[in-house]
Parts: C-alpha cells; structure tokens; sequence
C-alpha cells in the first residue's frame, strides 16, 4: 500500500517533528491540534529544525514547510492514507481520537499512534478498523533519532505492518518490532532508569548535576536521564509510569514521588522552562 498523504493529530514536539519527517520525504501533511496556537508554534519550531539541517545538507526549509497544511477538522484531511496520533498519553483522549478518525478517514486509512506506553489493542477496540492500526512510535527529538518501534496488535493485518515498516524505511528511520504490551521495549527499559535516578535524586546520593554526569561519563549517554525527563516532559514520563505500572501490575514502576511532585507543580521540564534543571 502507497502512503502519500498524512495527516498528523497533535502538533506538540512529537508531533511538529513527526510532520517534518513525513514532509521532507515528498508526503503531503495535514496537521492538527485542539489548542489553538499550537500548530503554528510546531510549524515555527519546524523551520527552525529545518533551517539547522540545511546548514548540514538538508533540503531547503521552505521546500519541506510548504507540504504542511494546517487544519482545523479532521474532515479537511479526509483524502489521508495514513493517520499518527501524537496527542497527550492518556488513553480515553487517544481512544476519541481513533473513534472519530475511524468515522471521518476512508475506509483504507491506516490509523498509527505514537503512544509510549498504551495497548494498541485499546485503540484499535475503539474502531471498526483493528486491522489497519498500529503503533508507529518516534523518539524524541524525532528529526535526530532513527529508531521506530513499530507495535502489532492481535488483529494488525500483515499488510498494515508491511506498509508502516516500509514507510519508517523511507523516512530513513530504522524499524524495530515490539510485542503489544504496556511500554514495549523502549520505556519498559527507559522509565525505570529516569524513575530511579529520580529517586537517587530524592535520596541525596548526588545532585541532578552528577546523575547525570554518571550518566553521560560512565555509561556514555548523550543525555542524563534527569535531562531526557525534562526532555521528554515530565507530565509525560508519569502518564507512561501510571500506563507501566496499572498494565505490568509491578510496584517497580511506580512514578517517584519527586516527580509526581514536580508535575502537580507544574514544572514539566523544557516544555514549561523548569524540571530538574532550568530552561
Ligand atoms: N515527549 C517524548 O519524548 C515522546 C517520545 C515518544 C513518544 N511520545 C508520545 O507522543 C505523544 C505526544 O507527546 P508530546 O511530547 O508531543 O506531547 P505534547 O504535550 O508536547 O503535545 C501534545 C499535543 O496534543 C494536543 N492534543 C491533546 N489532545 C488533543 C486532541 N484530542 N486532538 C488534537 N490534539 C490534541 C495538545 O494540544 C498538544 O499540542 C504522547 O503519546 C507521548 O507519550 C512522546
């Protein structure tokens, strides 16, 4: 199955940069969020991706931004072969999101969502589809990293996974399957290491500054895992912790009480300016 256009539901930064990714492989784009203001700010954040990558070889921005079409209703986008949702991990939002896309996209629409922890067997049981959705997640910042993790509910048709697999090949990116189960691989192995430098935080065995270093130095991470928290929106590392820990039925994946903190705070990370670190 060819996919050409795509419409991508949430502009925040998984989504602004899941737009980019498609556009700059020729695809059509429509791009939609429910808070007004959004997408023009991931479409700003976008030429300035763009504008960084020219410099390295990149195509040109205008090029890749022109193929992206903000809309307001889904029903502008309804021409769409293919659907990434990338709204808030909370899965009755994701849930009305795949019922409504179900209602309004052609029938031959393949529906993906870039959650990082939900069963994609309960959004699929939100439509009439099962077989045409899957999960199609992108790591964060989505224009840099190569790997998809590409999930298969019980009932994703093999034409459905050939289709998605075929396409994160074409956005350069580097497919990984994952059976369908709360987290997956990557943040089954990636929310335990931030919650429990979270909680080596709490404790005072070193500040956020040595975590990290720790981190980076001894293990060779890019990134600390107190900064790839605030990286990834702390507000979002505990709706995944919650997913984790209601779906595996595991204390372990508790969400540190620092966190949980830190987020009633408001203090989500980069996204609010403030987490572990300062913006
Ligand atoms: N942040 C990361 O590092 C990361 C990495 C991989 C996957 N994810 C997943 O990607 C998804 C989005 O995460 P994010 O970091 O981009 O969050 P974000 O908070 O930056 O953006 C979410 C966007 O969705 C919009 N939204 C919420 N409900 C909506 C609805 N019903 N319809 C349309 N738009 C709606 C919000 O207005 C917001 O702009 C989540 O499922 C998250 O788990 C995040």
């Amino acid at each position: 199955m060819e996919i050409r256009r795509v419409v991508v539901i949430g502009a925040g930064q998984m989504g602004g940069g899941i737009a980019q990714v498609v556009a700059a492989s020729g695809r059509e784009v429509a791009l939609l969020d429910s808070q007004a203001g959004a997408t023009d700010r991931a479409l700003d954040a976008m030429r300035r991706s763009l504008g960084r990558l020219a410099e390295k070889g990149g195509p040109p921005a205008d090029d890749v931004v022109q193929r992206v079409r903000a809309v307001d209703r889904l029903q502008d986008a309804d021409g769409a072969d293919l659907v990434i949702e990338a709204v808030a991990e909370d899965a009755a939002v994701k849930e009305e999101v795949f019922r409504q896309a179900d209602e309004v996209l052609a029938p031959h629409a393949i529906l993906a969502s870039n959650t990082s922890s939900i069963p994609i067997a309960s959004l699929a049981a939100a439509t009439r589809r099962p077989e045409r959705v899957i999960g199609m997640h992108f790591f964060n910042p989505v224009p840099v990293l190569k790997l998809v993790e590409v999930i298969r509910a019980t009932a994703t048709s093999d034409e459905t996974a050939a289709a998605i697999v075929s396409l994160a090949r074409d956005l350069g990116k580097v497919p990984v399957e994952a059976r369908d189960v709360a987290g997956f691989v990557s943040n089954r192995i990636l929310m335990p290491f931030i919650n429990e430098a979270v909680h080596a935080l709490a404790e005072g065995i070193a500040d956020a500054e040595g975590i990290d270093t720790v981190a980076k130095l001894g293990f060779g991470h890019p990134l600390g895992p107190l900064a790839l928290a605030d990286l990834i929106g702390l507000d979002t590392c505990v709706a995944i912790m919650d997913v984790l820990h209601e779906g595996l039925d595991d204390p372990r994946f508790e969400p540190a009480a620092l966190l949980r903190e830190h987020v009633a705070a408001g203090r989500f990370g980069r996204k609010s300016g403030e987490g572990f670190f300062s913006y």
